[in-house]
């Protein structure tokens, strides 16, 4: 299979290097910066790609790449500091920028290149760079400049070796993916074919394999598209030696246990659903920060768990394995540049005792969220999973400002299953990135009956967002909003007044806790 390598030089945009890559059906693998020429060699990528990063070459720590990577004959497309460094090494120089360059450029194609087919003269380009180059080195070509920037992208006469001053991986760089597309095609010479609704029979196979000496394999199933994507690609595995088990903290939505059970079992899968929402009451008794919150319900899962993994190993006679549903972002993002490989800690096994008797696979750690997606329908998972909005981990209990209580959940979760119900209705559910009910520790007055009583405040709350760093308040039509409030006041006994937030994250979270 045709792959290529991304070296993360430490660039914010790295991962949009690999996901822009996959996008074009080639796959795209982030390393190490300082993974070895043999390395390289032994896994035979069809092309290399240097990513950007913060450092200036000439700085004493500078990352560099191991130098023989220039003589294994691969293509090598070098961006931003990539660029800078292949220039670096072949015998360039480097100018050390005297301020950064960052936003919107107009890039000038000096001259006609198999890298800019389908390119106009002049092409919107993102810039984020300090350095840039002088000279280039022997044996290379200036294919275009900017204004501000006189080698803004090189070329090895040999035409293996490309440079990029700018981010093609970036939304600003319009013609970005045709950039990349034609350094994949035209000079790395792939033909694309990879898809990864296509690499589910793969992992199923791979799965087999690796699980053969397995007595029973465990999974902690949340609902959402990772862990279900993950416990039917293994069931397909291994049928039934494979134990899906879902906690039931009391802090989840209305009826997830129930609806998450009846997917499951349509799937083929035997889901043990826990009820464990009295020791998660218990430990959050009196506890009203949120942090200590969040860490008393991390560390109550943890031992949940643990103790149900125990149980559930004696009652089967030996469960060896445990799989995660960890994906690629959190592999990357807990990996940092260096690639160490440290794996981000999730709110449902991550701090498991040091000493498990258990292996842990996880079968997605290669693939992006919507990868994943791709991957879960092609197994026949169903939408309503497949694009469940995100949900923290904590669940309700970041919800419920104030003490969290059996009696507090349940009036939230019935208020929140009304705000879904009335978006869905709307057919607003897949617009909106986010909805929900935050149950407020205020009250207010009412009128009920003849006389004046105080009541609970609920607030609403829908946000679009692309990735949760940033969003924006929805505009949900009045009707909706209308619909809402009328429904919770007159179907919750309790609740007298519903407010819709319309503040932006920045400066607010999405969650109000
Ligand atoms: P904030 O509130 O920080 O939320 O704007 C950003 C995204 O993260 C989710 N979120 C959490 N997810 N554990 C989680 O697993 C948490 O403690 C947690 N807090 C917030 C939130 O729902 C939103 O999608």
């Amino acid at each position: 299979m045709d792959t290529v390598l991304i070296l993360d030089f430490g660039s914010q945009y790295t991962k949009l290097i690999a996901k822009a890559v996959r996008e074009l059906g080639v796959y795209a693998e982030i390393v190490p910066w300082d993974i070895s020429a043999e390395e390289i060699r032994r896994l035979a990528p069809s092309g290399l790609i240097l990513s950007g990063g913060p450092a200036s070459v000439y700085a004493p720590d500078a990352p560099r790449v191991d130098r023989r990577i220039y003589e294994l004959q691969i293509p090598i497309l070098g961006i931003c500091y990539g660029m800078q460094l292949m220039a670096h090494d072949l015998g360039g120089q480097v100018l050390r920028g005297e301020k950064r360059e960052y936003g919107p450029s107009a890039l000038q194609i000096l001259q006609t290149d198999t890298l800019f087919d389908g390119l106009n003269p002049t092409e919107e380009v993102w810039m984020s760079h300090g350095d840039e180059i002088r000279t280039l080195p022997k044996d290379f070509v200036c294919l275009a400049k900017t204004p501000n920037v006189a080698h803004a992208a090189m070329k090895s006469c040999n035409g293996l070796f490309y440079g990029i001053q700018f981010h093609p991986e970036v939304a600003h760089t319009p013609k970005g993916p045709e950039i990349l597309k034609n350094f994949l095609l035209n000079v790395c010479k792939i033909r694309p074919h990879w898809s990864p609704a296509d690499q589910a029979q793969q992992l199923i196979e791979q799965l087999q394999r690796g699980l053969a000496d397995a007595r029973h394999v465990l999974i902690g199933v949340s609902g959402g598209v990772d862990s279900s994507t993950a416990a039917v690609l293994v069931h397909r595995a291994i049928g039934e030696r494979l134990i899906p088990v879902f906690i039931d903290t009391g802090l989840l939505r209305l009826g997830e246990a129930e609806r998450t059970q009846t997917v499951f079992e349509k799937l083929g899968l035997h889901l043990r659903v826990i009820d464990a929402s009295s020791r998660f009451f218990a430990a959050l008794r009196g506890v009203t920060d949120p942090e200590e919150k969040r860490r008393r319900i991390g560390a109550e899962f943890i031992r949940v768990f643990y103790e149900e993994a125990q149980k559930l190993s004696r009652a089967v006679g030996g469960i060896d394995v445990l799989v995660q549903g960890t994906i690629y972002s959190d592999v990357i993002e807990s990996a940092g540049a260096r690639g160490a490989d440290k794996i981000k800690s999730h709110h449902n096994v991550g701090g498991l005792p040091e000493d498990v008797p258990f292996r842990i696979i996880e079968p997605l750690r290669n693939f992006f969220k919507d990868e994943v997606r791709q991957i879960g329908l092609r197994l026949g998972i169903p939408e309503e999973i497949i694009w469940e909005q995100p949900f923290p981990g904590p669940g309700l209990a970041v919800r419920i400002l104030g003490e969290v209580t059996p009696e507090r959940a349940k009036l939230l979760q019935r208020v929140d299953a009304i705000v879904r119900e009335e978006l869905g209705r709307a057919g607003l559910a897949r617009a909106v990135w986010q909805y929900f009910a935050v149950l407020l520790p205020i009250r207010s007055v009412a009128v009920l009956g003849d006389g004046r009583a105080y009541g609970q405040v609920v607030a609403v709350r829908a946000v679009e967002s692309r990735d949760g760093m940033t969003a924006d308040w929805f505009h949900l039509p009045y009707e909706v909003l209308e619909s809402i409030s009328s429904r919770i006041t007159n179907e919750v006994e309790g609740v007298t007044r519903v407010v819709y937030d319309i503040t932006s994250k920045p400066p607010a979270t999405i969650e109000w806790e």
